[in-house]
């Protein structure tokens, strides 16, 4: 009764606060939730509580000792944490990672004995899209249009650009198949292009050639990828700037494209708005992004490269480098000549290129009086090394050498393309108390790395959820990059075929032994929605109650799978309808541990004449003979 009035107390104050709202761009990686409660620590039975009325379940996440918890809602699974310690610091505050548009709403943070709900606070959370600005300068040969998601996008992606004023008009549609060719507005007709890797590099920027004044105005790219939908806003300006008449010329008589191979550098006489093609293994140890004018450069003039997201990637200024003006993820990585604008050479080297930097950058160099004497462009590709695997293969090796020294106390890190850890060796030994739950006890990395040279990483046990980048980055004891090397991985579908009528069908998945005893196990059907539960298996046991109707009584799993690792599903008397993708997850809390799908196929029976005078109906065992049909 005391701690009820304790919490009673704090709780009026709290409400008169106004609730707080939080904004945060769609693309973040995460964003914090806050909710705190100042006073006494009143912690019997406490349990805290996220929710959002406007969702079904309504549970966003929860945190506490006892009662049953409600299922939490698929849409924040696993997205949310809240700190460890958050009960004892009473720090309840959430962090969501990667929010989407769909997560604006009110979110409730609220406190309960089991018995009482104590609301603490309201958070509007409001995820606005990006929006970007372009300005174009007259005459310009094109223009981009910058647009960013995920790598590794999957091939049924739909991207489009439209544009709404002044009119509704499509701008151009990914992928262009006759159909869809057919809604490109007409004023757009070959005058739009997307990158070819897109799929790959995520990168579905949109490039507008021969822009005008009529272009001005709001395009919006929006990426249909599964449920996702990524909306981004690119405000195009364009800019009447005062050109030199002989640029203007230039210009028109140069659209040069050429081809440069890593390490080769090319003569080149003009820099004016020409973009040169840069391509570099990934991995190597730095990649020249060359820049040359014949122009004369005054002394006094001002060098500046950025990157296409408007990132300096180095600064030129006063006679001098201006390292504190770099963006922090090109610091201590870029060199250019000592007089740069003497000998007219502004080419940049770019130490340890990595796939993230596939990429356009532009060379502008601005007078005192900051107009813009020239400008260049390159786009750096960076090939990434690949990797093709089996599905059940026992392990797989993702190479990462070097020829360089390296510290004796440098760390090196292995992250997929999430930003998750994959594996830490740091102080002369791995940590995997770092690593994500993913990957834990996965990896195997050799036994002194820094000193072989040999950074390469076993995966064990990978799935179709490992198909993705990896990279491997080694960072001084002053966390400056040595370098960095990515490795795509494709691990094969897993696919499973059998005959229907057949006794029964495995869907296999083994993974490392000795997990732990609460991690929960489910098998799931995809493309049934809402999900349907094919087999659960929950503090230490199956939970038939908790599958689906059409799965009762004809799935099975092996004795003590976390102990084992096996969690390959015995599915009997496989029907027609069962054919489909199957998921498993292992999740512990609401971090996933494990995931894998596997395809399966049921082929029809195909029907035997004598079968109806065999009398023996109820058989499933197939006939032999069904198959010299
Ligand atoms: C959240 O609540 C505020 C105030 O009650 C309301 O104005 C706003 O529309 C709500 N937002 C959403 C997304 O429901
Ligand atoms: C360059 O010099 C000018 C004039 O001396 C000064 O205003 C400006 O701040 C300097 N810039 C840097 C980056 O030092
Ligand atoms: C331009 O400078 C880079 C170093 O920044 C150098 O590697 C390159 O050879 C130079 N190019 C020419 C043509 O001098
Ligand atoms: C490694 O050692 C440094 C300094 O001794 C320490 O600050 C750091 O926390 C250690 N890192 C790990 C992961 O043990
Ligand atoms: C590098 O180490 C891995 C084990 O981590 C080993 O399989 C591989 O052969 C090594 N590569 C070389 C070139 O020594
Ligand atoms: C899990 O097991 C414990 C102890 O065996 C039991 O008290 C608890 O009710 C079980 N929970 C569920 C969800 O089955």
């Amino acid at each position: 009764m005391k701690m009820l009035l304790v919490m009673v107390l704090l709780l009026h104050v709290s409400q008169h606060a106004l609730p707080g709202v939080v904004e945060v761009n769609e693309g973040a990686e995460s964003v914090l939730l806050p909710c705190e409660l100042h006073g006494i620590p009143t912690k019997e039975n406490l349990r805290v509580v996220w929710t959002c009325s406007d969702l079904s379940p309504r549970f966003v996440h929860q945190r506490g000792e006892e009662g049953d918890l409600e299922e939490q809602n698929q849409r924040y699974r696993g997205r949310t944490s809240m700190k460890p310690d958050a009960l004892d610091s009473l720090d309840f505050s959430l962090t969501l990672r990667k929010p989407h548009l769909s997560d604006s709403s009110n979110y409730t943070c609220s406190i309960t004995d089991g018995v009482n709900v104590r609301r603490v606070t309201d958070v509007e959370l409001k995820v606005k899209d990006l929006q970007e600005e372009v300005k174009v300068t007259e005459g310009a040969e094109s223009v981009i249009l910058p647009c960013r998601t995920t790598p590794d996008l999957p091939k049924d992606v739909t991207v489009e650009w439209t544009r709404s004023d002044p009119d509704l008009m499509m701008v151009h549609v990914y992928p262009s198949t006759s159909k869809e060719f057919m809604k490109q507005s007409k004023f757009y007709r070959d005058r739009t292009e997307m990158y070819e890797d897109l799929l790959r590099s995520g990168d579905v920027s949109l490039t507008l050639k021969h822009p005008t004044d009529r272009d001005t105005g709001s395009y919006i790219c929006t990426v249909y990828r599964d449920k996702d939908i990524l909306r981004q806003k690119v405000v195009l300006i364009h800019v009447k700037e005062p050109f030199p008449s002989w640029a203007t010329a230039v210009l028109v008589l140069l659209v040069l494209v050429l081809i440069v191979s890593a390490g080769v550098l090319y003569h080149f006489r003009f820099c004016f708005m020409s973009v040169y093609q840069v391509k570099v293994e990934s991995g190597a140890e730095s990649v020249l992004l060359p820049c040359r004018t014949t122009v004369h450069l005054p002394g006094d003039a001002k060098v500046e490269w950025k990157d296409n997201k408007y990132r300096r990637v180095h600064v030129y200024e006063n006679s001098s480098d201006q390292p504190e003006k770099q963006n922090q993820f090109y610091r201590t990585r870029t060199v250019m000549e000592r007089n740069p604008l003497q000998s007219r050479n502004l080419s940049l080297t770019l130490k340890h290129p990595t796939d993230v930097e596939s990429t356009t950058f532009t060379c502008r160099v601005y007078s005192k009086e900051g107009n813009i004497l020239m400008e260049k462009q390159v786009r750096l590709t960076v090939r990434v090394y690949q990797v093709e695997v089996e599905s059940e293969a026992e392990s797989v090796l993702l190479p990462c050498r070097t020829t360089v020294h390296l510290p004796g106390d440098a760390k090196v890190e292995w992250r997929d393309n999430t930003y998750r850890k994959v594996h830490v060796y740091e102080n002369s030994s791995d940590q995997p108390e770092e690593q994500h739950l993913l990957y834990r006890t996965r990896t195997v990395m050799e036994r002194n790395p820094l000193q072989s040279r040999n950074l390469s990483l076993t995966l064990k046990h990978p799935t179709d959820y490992d198909s993705r980048t990896f990279t491997c980055s080694v960072y001084s004891r002053e966390g400056n990059i040595l370098m960095e090397k990515e490795v795509r991985l494709t691990v094969r579908d897993c696919q499973v075929e059998v005959e229907e009528g057949a006794e029964s069908v495995l869907l296999p998945f083994r993974t490392t032994p000795d997990l732990p005893g609460d991690a929960e196990v489910e098998w799931r059907r995809l493309e049934t929605k809402p999900e349907m539960k094919v087999h659960v298996y929950q503090n230490g046991s199956d939970q038939p109650e908790d599958q689906d109707q059409v799965y009762r009584s004809r799935t099975k799993m092996n004795q003590d799978p976390l102990k084992t690792g096996d969690f390959s599903l015995t599915l009997e008397h496989p029907k027609h309808g069962d054919s489909g993708r199957y998921i498993c997850r292992l999740w512990r809390g609401g971090d996933l541990m494990r995931r894998k799908t596997v395809q399966l196929k049921v082929k029809g029976r195909v029907q035997v004449q004598d079968q109806r005078t065999s009398g023996t109906e109820a058989d499933p065992t197939p006939l032999m003979a069904d198959q010299s049909v």
